[in-house]
């Protein structure tokens, strides 16, 4: 995602009440920042933000947070948020790499969505997707118990890629299509702007959900 840098963007995310400005000082109490106590679910690399701000929206009985690294996609995200007057919705400015730095192990994740990452086609880029094992041990780590992780993404190559990281690594599989839309999950499907940008130029969307291991 390539967007014109925004002069204002950084100083419009520092001081915006949507966004936790600290979150390392909300590990292990995610759950003080919202009006409810409530499932959380996060959205690793949420982009321009559409699927959380339809999210929040349609569930309001969970509450939602949204992880981007780039500012100006975030500042989308955060307009779009605000403009839904949701409560249950945040979003935090950081990598990835760093969530085990907010998110106690075990005990406040209830989900956590990959929607459209990054594919890095290139083998000796594989390190950098966000289903290689390494990241799959930092969502494990951060997965309550019942949690689980669900993907989508228009790339072959991440998918096969992912499902591999997956078994090899004793996430259990148990749902999963190489055609969303077609899907028995269609109907509860929100759509992300990739998602919209892809499947109208005729790609298939590649979807599935996984439990992590739990034996240590
Ligand atoms: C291809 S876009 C998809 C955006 C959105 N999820 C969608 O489906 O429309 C991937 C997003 O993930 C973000 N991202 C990639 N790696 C990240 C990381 N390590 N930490 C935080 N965000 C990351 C990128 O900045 C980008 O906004």
């Amino acid at each position: 995602m390539r967007l014109r840098r925004h002069p204002l963007a950084r100083q419009i995310l520092s001081t915006h009440p949507l966004v936790v400005q600290q979150p390392e000082e909300s590990k292990g109490q995610w759950e003080t920042l919202f009006p409810s106590k409530q499932p959380l679910y996060i959205e690793l690399g949420t982009g321009k933000g559409q699927f959380l701000a339809k999210a929040a929206t349609l569930h309001p009985h969970i509450n939602w947070i949204g992880v981007e690294k780039i500012e100006e996609p975030l500042m989308h995200a955060v307009q779009k948020g605000e403009a839904t007057e949701c409560t249950n919705l945040r979003y935090i400015w950081m990598d990835i790499t760093k969530l085990e730095e907010v998110f106690a192990p075990e005990a406040e994740v209830d989900r956590i969505y990959l929607h459209f990452s990054d594919p890095w086609p290139k083998t000796r880029h594989a390190k950098r997707r966000l289903t290689h094992h390494t990241f799959l041990d930092k969502y494990r780590n951060v997965l309550k118990q019942g949690g689980d992780l669900i993907l989508k993404t228009d790339s072959v190559s991440l998918f096969d890629f992912s499902l591999e990281e997956l078994e090899a690594h004793g996430w259990k599989i148990v749902e999963m299509s190489r055609d969303l839309h077609q899907s028995e999950w269609a109907n509860t499907n929100i759509t992300t702007e990739y998602e919209e940008k892809f499947s109208g130029r005729g790609f298939t969307i590649n979807y599935v959900r996984a439990y992590p291991p739990r034996e240590r």
